[in-house]
């Protein structure tokens, strides 16, 4: 099989998902149209990674999540609908125009006691909240920009209690992750390494279909 056809067979079994549970409701719906015509980049997690997110968070009995990289909060809304309604996502976002979008779309969800966004370089706002002992939490969701996710890892790991999930969005890339001279490819290998090798954490990368293959990196702390 040459590599078109594999596309066409990646695309092919990506919609046969997409319309299985499809289509999502109007608060996510209106949260994707939200986020387009805010010129927001279209790098949110598919419907059927949402979906994963969010029974992995119920399945954790999660009620507290800590997500690194907001955009228009859609993976957010979804981990919002897995907590109770004294439950807390705190949602760290380095640029202030993908908050407010988020803000807006959380709002219509009817998630704002829930979903509170943070703006700033989530390097320092992880910073601050180990120094202000905001943790644990019982999911942290890595997210943001791909080359910051050793460092994320190792902040999440002080902010997690035995039993906590990490989670890493986007560590195979459609294989890009394979490329040794790519730097953002260099940090997710590094991020994926250290969780297979650290004794704490117990973790596999699930591979995920879109248009392409991702995955995701789900781990337990012991
Ligand atoms: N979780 C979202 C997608 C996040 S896309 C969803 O699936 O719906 C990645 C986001 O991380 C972008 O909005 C980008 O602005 C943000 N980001 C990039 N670098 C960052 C940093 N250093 N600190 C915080 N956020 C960052
Ligand atoms: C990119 C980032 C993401 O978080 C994602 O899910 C897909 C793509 C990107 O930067 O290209
Ligand atoms: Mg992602």
């Amino acid at each position: 099989m040459n590599t078109d056809d594999t596309r066409t067979l990646l695309e092919e079994i990506d919609e046969y998902i997409d319309d299985l549970f499809g289509p999502s409701d109007e608060a996510l719906e209106a949260a994707l149209r939200d986020s387009r015509r805010g010129g927001l980049p279209e790098i949110n997690v598919s419907a059927n990674q949402g979906r994963l997110l969010r029974l992995l968070a119920e399945t954790a009995g999660a009620r507290r999540v800590l997500e690194i990289g907001t955009l228009g909060g859609y993976s957010a809304i979804h981990f919002a609908r897995a907590l109770p309604e004294d439950g807390t996502l705190i949602s760290l976002e380095i640029d202030e125009h993908h908050a407010d979008v988020a803000r807006n779309n959380v709002e219509r969800a009817g998630l704002s006691d829930i979903v509170e966004v943070r703006v700033g370089d989530a390097h320092e706002l992880l910073e601050a909240m180990i120094q202000d002992d905001e943790g644990p939490f019982d999911v942290i969701f890595i997210d943001a920009d791909k080359e910051g996710y050793p460092e994320y890892l190792e902040a999440s790991m002080r902010l997690v209690r035995p039993g906590s999930l990490i989670l890493g969005d986007n560590t195979i890339r459609g294989g890009t992750v394979l490329d040794p001279t790519e730097e953002t490819a260099r940090a997710t290998r590094e991020f994926n390494r250290r969780i297979a090798e650290d004794p704490r954490l117990y973790g596999i990368v699930l591979p995920l279909i879109r248009e392409r293959i991702d995955g995701l990196t789900i781990a337990r702390v012991s």
